[in-house]
């Protein structure tokens, strides 16, 4: 429900209450968030004169009202308030004071789109609209809240007014009264995404952001702030999340009387968007809610990002056991070798063929070609379309590797148009693996790569795309953007071209990557509902990725393969049902080549297709809960909406002799139910309250278990 009265706005569901206020002048207070309250939390707001705490002029000789304390939903420079603002707009004379009043304000259901942008789509929403006027220069703000379940989705746009005005900072701020909060964050680097770290905010300052352009492999746009107690079983938590690509800020600070702001936003200190008769609409941001600790936030939120945010195909494919050549042959193939290996993939259960990095211009390496999206004839020893066609006459589907926001300078594109390489003239670029940045901000190139790419995916007749990106940005030149817009209208024309083709190919899936998972968000699963997890294919370390990303993330959005021994990246040999098991843990495939395995480790991929197939719903459809995270294991729990079915994953990690037993309390069960365990028969109240000894042999390294649970 979403009411405001006596100037008083509250959006409460059954999971939380969001509240704010607009205060005498005009100002909007953020009074509270969290689990839900009756009642005007501007009760807890003190008023004193507080010393060298300046007070709007409006106020008068009242020295106890001050921006420097009150909580606030909306902070600016040249208010009063001396913590970092979210909001910084700069004036047309460069003065960069700003103060938002309120306007007007609308209570609706149902979300509205949001052009160009992802967004979240829920019929049923209750949406709050409330349109703020910048004093100086007549700009519009309007902030937006659509509230769901445990979900609330945060939307804010800018409108120039009277005057031009640079928007040098737009984050969404929360300001957090007698704050006693952990942040955390999910870091990383290529081959090691979303390690999560945590920390307690005292007085000291967290600042993460990405300057790359892109999400980036080094620090994700997701955040959690949660009470310092909070576990994954017990306490209250909030997940910050935007539905953005690019570059992004998030701080987390706490001021002098103890209250916390946190703000995430997109943009770095790049970022700078000139308005004039102009409207910038920001990303949104979804926020989801829980008392009951991180696991059943992680789960609150998997479901609202599968049923509001993440992509549906139309028809086609969804979460298909795929085979990437990739680890298979790198560059060394050919169009016979290519078919030896898609008809034993068939053999083997899969249902789609990829053929990766290599296929195009002249490349067999990867010093060129980028840009050239047709095919090396030369190398294949066929065209794409016969290649194409003898795959799918194998019975198995076809879909094709593309890094189409990047050119290499060996390639026709760039001898076409070297200016649509993002460069700053008269400096030589920064290279990274040897290529460059396409100009996506520049609508010729995006035309040039709909129509091109559009081509390509109906000539290849392809069912699947892997979007790759493999550099960051690092010169922020366009020959036809400013150099400050460059961080979000590159992205907004990325997101044009995702646009354009899932309108014209609605079955056609595309998985997102950058070298792995350097560009996992939401902005990319609104577009592209699976994505490729890591290049590091090692399950010992995948876990950690896996686990990760879960906190997130729908795990069956999780790219997921079975790749050969030793492992590519850790050189680290484990048996193939544990390497089989974690790659469940995802969107399942085989990054191997098949025409090499012996007979029996067919048989057994076979089987664990078969396996993965049937668990799939489960994955797909249900709860994923993580039940034990350490150096020594990992164990997890898919459990079905209805509670009628789960499997449990669990690795040993690190063998010792004469091992401890290992056991875990299983989660998301029905307590009243009976379950057939493998061969044994136990209580959901047994499985969730005493507990389960994971069944290890202790007779290998690396050894995995995988139990089937089903109520009887
Ligand atoms: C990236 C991807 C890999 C593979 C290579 C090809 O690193 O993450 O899966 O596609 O590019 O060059």
């Amino acid at each position: 429900m979403i009411t405001y009265d006596s100037d008083l706005f509250t959006i409460t569901t059954d999971s939380f209450t969001y509240q704010m206020k607009k205060d005498a002048y005009g100002r909007l207070l953020h009074l509270y968030h969290g689990s839900p309250i009756a009642g005007d939390a501007s009760a807890l707001l003190s008023y004193r004169d507080r010393g060298f705490s300046g007070s709007p002029y409006e106020a008068g000789t009242d020295r106890t009202y001050s921006y420097d304390y009150l909580p606030l939903e909306v902070s600016t420079a040249g208010e009063g308030d001396f913590r970092t603002p979210g909001i910084v707009i700069e004036q047309e004379d460069g003065t960069l004071s700003a103060a938002f009043r309120y306007e007007s304000h609308r209570i609706y259901t149902g979300t509205e789109a949001v052009r160009g942008l992802p967004h979240a789509s829920a019929d049923d929403a209750e949406c709050l609209e409330i349109k703020l006027t910048e004093e100086l220069s007549k700009a519009e703000l309007t902030l937006t809240y659509a509230a769901k379940g445990s979900s609330l989705v945060r939307g804010m746009r800018i409108k120039a007014g009277d005057r031009k005005i640079t928007v040098r900072k737009a984050l969404y701020s929360m300001d957090t009264l007698a704050s006693d909060h952990d942040v955390i964050w999910f870091d990383g680097r290529h081959c090691s995404e979303r390690n999560m770290k945590r920390d307690h905010i005292d007085t000291s300052a967290l600042t993460c952001t990405s300057r790359r352009g892109a999400t980036s492999h080094q620090m994700n746009n997701s955040f959690i702030i949660c009470a310092s107690d909070t576990t994954e079983t017990h306490g209250e938590a909030v997940l910050l999340s935007l539905l953005w690509s690019g570059s992004f800020t998030f701080f987390a600070e706490k001021d002098q009387y103890g209250t916390m702001r946190c703000a995430l936003g997109a943009g770095s200190e790049f970022f700078s968007y000139d308005l004039e008769n102009d409207e910038l609409v920001l990303p949104q941001l979804l926020m989801t809610y829980s008392a009951e600790g991180l696991g059943d936030l992680s789960v609150k939120n998997s479901r609202f990002v599968s049923d509001h945010i993440r992509r549906k195909l139309r028809g086609g494919l969804t979460n298909p056991v795929l085979l990437n050549n990739w680890e298979a042959t790198y560059f060394d193939f050919n169009g016979e070798k290519l078919l030896q290996i898609a008809k034993e993939a068939k053999n083997l259960g899969c249902d789609l063929f990829v053929l990766d990095d290599g296929w195009f211009g002249h490349r067999n390496d990867d010093l060129s070609s980028l840009g050239d999206w047709y095919e090396n004839r030369e190398k294949l020893g066929m065209s794409l379309d016969e290649l194409s066609a003898r795959i799918t006459e194998a019975g198995i589907a076809f879909g094709l590797w593309v890094e189409p926001e990047m050119i290499s300078e060996d390639s026709d594109l760039y001898r076409a148009h070297p200016e649509w390489a993002l460069a700053v003239p008269g400096k030589a670029p920064v290279r990274g693996r040897y290529q460059l940045v396409l100009d996506m901000s520049n609508p010729e190139v995006t035309d040039y790569l709909k129509k091109t790419l559009d081509d390509l995916i109906t000539r290849g007749r392809l069912s699947y795309m892997k979007w790759d990106y493999n550099r960051f940005i690092t010169d922020f030149h366009s020959s036809v953007t400013l150099p400050g817009r460059i961080e979000y209208d590159y992205i907004r024309g990325l997101y044009s071209v995702f646009e354009y083709l899932n309108e014209r190919h609605p079955d056609l899936l595309i998985e997102g990557c950058s070298g792995g998972g350097g560009r996992f968000d939401l902005g990319l699963l609104y577009y592209t509902p699976q994505s490729w997890l890591s290049d590091d294919t090692d399950a010992i370390e995948r876990i950690d990725i896996e686990f990760g990303s879960s906190y997130i993330y729908p795990v069956s959005s999780f790219g997921s393969h079975v790749s050969a021994v030793p492992n590519h990246q850790t050189h680290r040999t484990s048996p193939l049902f544990t390497r089989s098991s974690v790659a469940m843990i995802g969107s399942y495939g085989l990054e191997l080549d098949p025409t090499k395995l012996s007979e029996g480790e067919k048989s057994v991929i076979r089987d664990e297709i078969k396996a993965y197939k049937e668990l799939c719903p489960i994955i797909k459809d249900g709860d994923f809960y993580r039940l034990m995270h350490t150096p020594d294991a990992g164990c997890c729990l898919a459990v079905s909406q209805d509670r009628k079915d789960a499997v449990l994953i669990a690795v040993r990690r690190l063998s010792h002799g004469n091992p401890k037993d290992f056991h875990v309390r299983l989660r998301g069960l029905d307590e009243k139910a009976m379950y057939s365990v493998g061969d044994k028969v136990f209580s959901g109240s047994m499985l969730m309250n005493a507990g389960f000894l994971l069944p290890f042999t202790y007779s290998e390294d690396l050894e995995a278990v995988r139990v089937r649970i089903k109520a009887l």
